[in-house]
C-alpha cells in the first residue's frame, strides 16, 4: 500500500459504512483493485465526446459528464459501465438543456470546457477537478468516486480555508465545517441541538472560500452521510447506501449565483397566496368548532391581526384522513365559511396513514385502486399511527397521486384553504418508520424503501399540490410539510417540526431557517413559542420577535401545554406581541417582494449576512442575526432576562429602524433591547429598539402599508415608502392580486427604485414593469436622515409640497405611484 493510502487509512473512520480493511486504488492494477473492499475509479482507459456528453471508460466502470445551461456540470459515475435513463424526483422536468463540451488533451489530463467552467480530467488515476475562469480548482477529487457493493463514496479534497453551509434543516449552527451529518428523514419530537438526523434531507451544500463560493448537489435519495472534515479531517466525504453516484457542480463566485443555479435545476417556489404571509394560529387541541369561533372573537376584538387557523388531528373522525368528527365539527363547511367571512382561512392537518376501516370509502377506494405501499409478496404494508392500524399511500405511483389529489380537491371544494402534511418521514409508531423490505412503485419501475424513504414527504407534498390545482387551476396552492427532500420548494412550504419551549431553541430558529433558504426553500418557519412545553411570557415574546419576520409565521404547540396565544401572558406581553404582529402586516410589501425575487433567482427571504457581505469573512458564521429581504437586518434577543444585545453591524451606513438614528457599520455594537419596552412602538424616541434591534441599510426604499386584521381586509390604494438617505441602492416593490396564477401572464407590477445620494441631493429613479391594474395608486414618501429643511422636492421635475420634521430629521410628501423620478434638493 502506498504512503498516501496509509495516511488515508489513519484519517478515515467510517463508522457509518462499517468498513474494515479499507483499500484505495491509487494508480493500481485491476487485479489489486479486485482485492480491495472499496473500489475507486482506477485509471482512465478511453473517452468519447458526443451528443453533449463527455464519457470516459475507467478501470472500474464509466463516468459521464454534461453541462447544463445556467446550472453547471453534471457528473454520473457508473461502476457497472452502463447508465440508466436519467430520472429524478428532485430536479425540474424538463431539465435545463445541456451544452456542447470542448475537450482538449494535455497528455496526463483532459480539459472539458463549457461556459466559464472547466472539468479537468486526470487520467491516472482517474480524478476530476473543477476550475473557474481564473484557474482556481475549487473542487478536487482526492480519492474520488468509489463503491463497495452498492454503497457509494465520493471523497474530495478539503482546502482548509473553505467553510461549509448546507443540507437544509439541521438543528445546528449555520456552519457545517468539522462535522458529519446523516440524511434519513426521521420523526424526532423535541429534537435538541445537534440531534441527527431530523425530518428532512437536502443533499446539497455550499463551499465558502475567500476566492469564491461553489456548491455540490448529490441527486441521490438513499440514506447518506456527509462528512465536512469531521472524520476525514483533510477531505470532504459523501457516502450513500445505494443508487447512482450523480452530482452537480455549481460555481459562484457569489452564494447568490449558486442559489440561482441550484434552483434552475431543482425549481423555485411559486408566488404564495398573499394571505399565507399573514400571522397564523395553531395548537394541537383546538376543538370543538366553538373554540375556533372563540379564537376568531379574541383576535378580532383584541385587534391582533391573524389570517389562518389550523385544525390538528382532533378534527377528524377517529383520525380518518379527509374526514371530520361529527361530535366536534358537525358543520365544517359552515364553520369554514363563517370564519372566512371574518378573514380566517382554515388549514387541516393531513397525515398519510390511512386507517384500515372497511366502513370508510377513502380506505375502500384506495384498496380498490391499489394505491398502498407493499410487502414483497404484494400485500399492503401495515403500520400503526394515530388512527391505529393503517396502510400508507405510495405517492411514487401515479394512480396514488391521482387518488390522493382527488381527495385533496374535494377538501378544497369544502372550503379548506390548504393542507398541512405531517408525519410524512414517514413516521410509524413502534418502529419509527417502514421496514427495509417494503416496496414502492416508482412510476412502474419498482424501488426499495431505502431509495424511497427520503422522498416520501416530497411526493406527498407534490400530490397535495396537484390536488389543489385540480380543484382550482387558477389559484395558488398552499401546503406545509414536515418531511421533504431537495426540490420540495416546487410544491410546498416547510415548518421545522417539534421544537421546544427552550432558550436554546429560540436561538436555533435562525440557523435552521437560514439553512433551509440556502437549500432553495424560501417559505419556512418554526413553531412560535416552541411545540413541546410551555414558554414564559418573555420566551414567547422573543420567539415571536423572530417569528414575525419568518416567511411562514405560525404559533403552534402540543396538546398538554398551557394556552399559547399572543394574549396568554398578561397585558404587557399582549401589547408587545400585538405591536410586533402589526409590524409584520406593515412590512408585508417587503416580504411579498422578497418572494417575487425568489421566483426570479432562487434567493431566500431570510438570509445570512454573507448573502450581502460575502467578502467579509467575519460574517460567515454569524447565525444569530439575519437579513430580512434585501435591506433589513434583524438581531433578535435570544437570552433569558437579557435587556441588551451585542451584534455585528456590517460595513456601510445603517439606520436603527425604530429610532431612525443613523449608524456607521463595520463594527460590533451593543444596544439596549428592554424586555418591558411597553409603549415602545409608539414612543420610539424613548425606547429606540422597541425590544428588538432592527436595522435598515442607508440608500434603501422600504415599502410599508397600513395594518389590516387580515390580508385583503382593506382596499389598499396607498403605500408608505420609507427612504433612508446616505447611500445609493436599488430596491423593489412587487404587487399582484395575491391569489391567482395571472401574475405568470404579466398581471403584476414591479416598481424599481434606484437611489442616488450626493452632497446636495437625494434622487430616486423609478421604473415599472407589468400590467397589473390593481396596484396602489399613490405613495407617501418619508425620507429619513435629512438634516435640514430641503430646498425643494421635485417629482418628475415639478416642485411639490412637503413637511419637514426637524426632530425626526424627516421630510414627507405624496406622489402618484407612477412617478418616474423624485429629487430632494438639500
Ligand atoms: C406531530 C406534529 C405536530 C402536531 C402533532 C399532532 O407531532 O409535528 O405539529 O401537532 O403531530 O398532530
Amino acid at each position: 500500500m502506498s504512503n498516501t493510502n496509509t495516511e488515508f487509512m489513519k484519517r478515515l473512520s467510517l463508522s457509518f459504512l462499517a468498513v474494515l480493511p479499507f483499500l484505495i486504488l491509487v494508480n493500481v492494477s485491476p487485479s489489486k483493485a479486485q482485492n480491495s473492499l472499496y473500489h475507486f475509479a482506477g485509471n482512465m482507459k478511453s473517452y468519447t465526446n458526443k451528443d453533449n456528453h463527455f464519457e470516459a471508460r475507467l478501470d472500474n466502470g464509466a463516468v459521464r459528464i454534461s453541462y447544463l445551461k445556467g446550472v453547471g456540470f453534471r457528473v454520473r459515475y457508473s461502476f457497472t459501465g452502463t447508465f440508466d435513463p436519467l430520472f429524478s424526483y428532485a430536479t425540474v422536468d424538463p431539465m435545463p438543456p445541456s451544452e456542447s463540451l470542448s475537450v482538449s488533451d494535455r497528455g496526463d489530463s483532459l480539459l472539458v470546457k463549457a461556459e466559464n467552467l472547466t472539468a479537468v480530467v486526470h487520467k491516472k488515476p482517474f480524478r476530476l477537478s473543477f476550475t473557474n475562469g481564473n484557474g482556481w480548482d475549487f473542487i478536487k477529487e482526492s480519492y474520488g468516486a468509489g463503491h463497495e457493493g452498492k454503497k457509494l463514496a465520493h471523497i474530495i479534497n478539503w482546502d482548509q480555508d473553505t467553510q461549509f453551509y448546507g443540507l437544509g434543516e439541521r438543528p445546528d449552527d449555520l456552519i457545517r465545517t468539522g462535522k458529519t451529518y446523516t440524511l434519513w428523514n426521521s420523526d424526532t419530537p423535541g429534537y435538541p441541538k445537534g440531534n441527527e438526523p431530523i425530518y428532512q434531507s437536502m443533499p446539497f451544500y455550499i463551499g465558502l472560500n475567500t476566492k469564491g463560493a461553489w456548491g455540490i448537489f448529490y441527486d441521490n435519495s438513499f440514506k447518506s452521510q456527509f462528512d465536512f472534515g469531521g472524520q476525514l479531517k483533510s477531505d470532504i466525504g459523501f457516502y450513500s447506501k445505494g443508487g447512482e453516484l450523480r452530482y452537480y457542480v455549481f460555481y459562484g463566485p457569489k452564494i447568490k449565483d449558486i442559489l440561482k443555479e441550484y434552483t434552475t435545476l431543482t425549481g423555485r417556489f411559486y408566488m404564495p397566496p398573499k394571505w399565507a404571509l399573514g400571522y397564523q394560529q395553531s395548537r394541537w387541541g383546538y376543538y370543538p368548532d366553538k373554540e375556533f369561533y372563540r379564537l376568531a372573537d379574541q383576535f378580532r376584538s383584541r385587534q391582533i391581526p391573524c389570517d389562518v387557523f389550523y385544525t390538528d388531528i382532533d378534527y377528524m373522525n377517529k383520525y380518518r384522513v379527509f374526514s371530520w368528527s361529527n361530535r366536534y365539527f358537525p358543520h365544517p363547511v359552515k364553520m369554514m365559511s363563517n370564519l372566512r367571512k371574518r378573514g380566517f382561512k382554515v388549514i387541516p392537518i393531513v397525515d398519510p396513514g390511512i386507517k384500515i376501516d372497511e366502513d370508510w370509502d377513502v380506505f375502500n377506494k384506495g384498496v380498490k385502486k391499489d394505491v398502498f405501499v407493499k410487502y414483497p409478496d404484494g400485500s399492503n404494508y401495515t403500520g400503526t399511527v394515530w388512527p391505529g392500524k393503517v396502510y400508507f399511500p405510495d405517492f411514487s405511483n401515479p394512480d396514488t397521486r391521482k387518488w390522493w389529489g382527488n381527495h385533496v380537491a374535494d377538501f378544497i371544494n369544502m372550503g379548506v384553504a390548504g393542507v398541512w402534511n405531517d408525519m410524512n418521514e414517514p413516521a410509524v409508531f413502534g418502529g419509527k418508520t417502514m421496514p427495509n423490505i417494503v416496496e414502492f412503485d416508482k412510476e412502474g419501475q419498482k424501488a426499495s424503501a431505502q431509495e424511497m424513504h427520503n422522498l416520501y414527504g416530497l411526493l406527498m407534498a407534490r400530490s397535495s399540490y396537484q390536488g389543489q390545482l385540480q380543484a382550482n387551476p387558477n389559484k395558488r396552492p398552499f401546503i406545509i410539510t414536515r418531511a421533504s427532500f431537495a426540490g420540495v420548494q416546487r410544491y410546498s412550504s416547510i415548518w421545522t417540526g417539534d421544537n421546544s419551549a427552550k432558550w436554546q431553541d429560540v436561538k436555533l430558529t435562525m440557523p435552521m431557517v437560514m439553512s433551509l433558504g440556502l437549500a432553495g426553500v424560501p417559505d419556512t418557519g418554526f413553531d412560535i413559542g416552541g411545540f413541546n412545553g410551555s414558554p414564559s411570557g418573555e420566551m414567547y415574546m422573543r420567539f415571536l420577535q423572530i417569528g414575525i419576520f419568518m416567511p411562514f409565521s405560525r404559533s403552534h404547540t402540543v396538546i398538554d401545554s398551557r394556552r399559547q396565544e399572543p394574549w396568554s401572558y398578561g397585558q404587557m406581553y399582549e401589547y408587545i406581541n400585538k405591536k410586533f404582529i402589526q409590524l409584520r402586516y406593515k412590512l408585508l410589501p417587503v416580504l411579498y417582494t422578497s418572494f417575487y425575487e425568489h421566483t426570479q433567482n432562487g434567493s431566500p427571504i431570510i438570509r445570512p449576512l454573507s448573502w450581502d457581505y460575502q467578502s467579509n469573512k467575519d460574517v460567515w458564521s454569524i447565525d444569530d442575526q439575519f437579513m430580512f429581504g434585501d435591506h433589513m437586518m434583524v438581531a433578535p434577543v435570544v437570552n433569558k432576562g437579557a435587556n441588551q444585545r451585542s451584534l455585528y453591524l456590517p460595513e456601510g451606513k445603517w439606520y436603527e429602524f425604530f429610532s431612525n438614528k443613523p449608524l456607521e457599520g463595520g463594527r460590533k455594537i451593543t444596544v439596549d433591547a428592554p424586555i418591558d419596552a411597553v409603549n415602545v412602538y409608539d414612543k420610539v424616541f424613548d425606547h429606540p429598539y422597541a425590544g428588538l434591534p432592527l436595522f435598515v441599510q442607508a440608500g434603501s426604499v422600504i415599502p410599508m402599508q397600513q395594518v389590516q386584521q387580515y390580508v385583503g381586509e382593506k382596499d389598499i390604494n396607498q403605500m408608505q415608502l420609507r427612504v433612508y438617505n446616505g447611500a445609493s441602492r436599488q430596491s423593489e416593490l412587487y404587487e399582484d392580486d395575491g391569489e391567482s396564477q395571472d401574475y405568470k401572464n404579466g398581471q403584476y407590477r414591479l416598481t424599481t427604485f434606484q437611489t442616488e445620494s450626493s452632497d446636495n441631493s437625494l434622487k430616486v429613479n423609478i421604473s415599472m414593469k407589468g400590467d397589473y391594474s390593481g396596484a396602489v395608486s399613490s405613495f407617501t414618501w418619508k425620507v429619513y436622515g435629512i438634516d435640514q429643511k430641503p430646498e425643494a422636492i421635485l417629482i418628475d421635475g415639478k416642485k411639490v409640497e412637503s413637511q419637514y420634521d426637524k426632530n425626526e430629521h424627516t421630510v414627507t410628501f405624496e406622489s402618484d405611484a407612477r412617478a418616474m423620478s423624485i429629487e430632494i434638493k438639500k
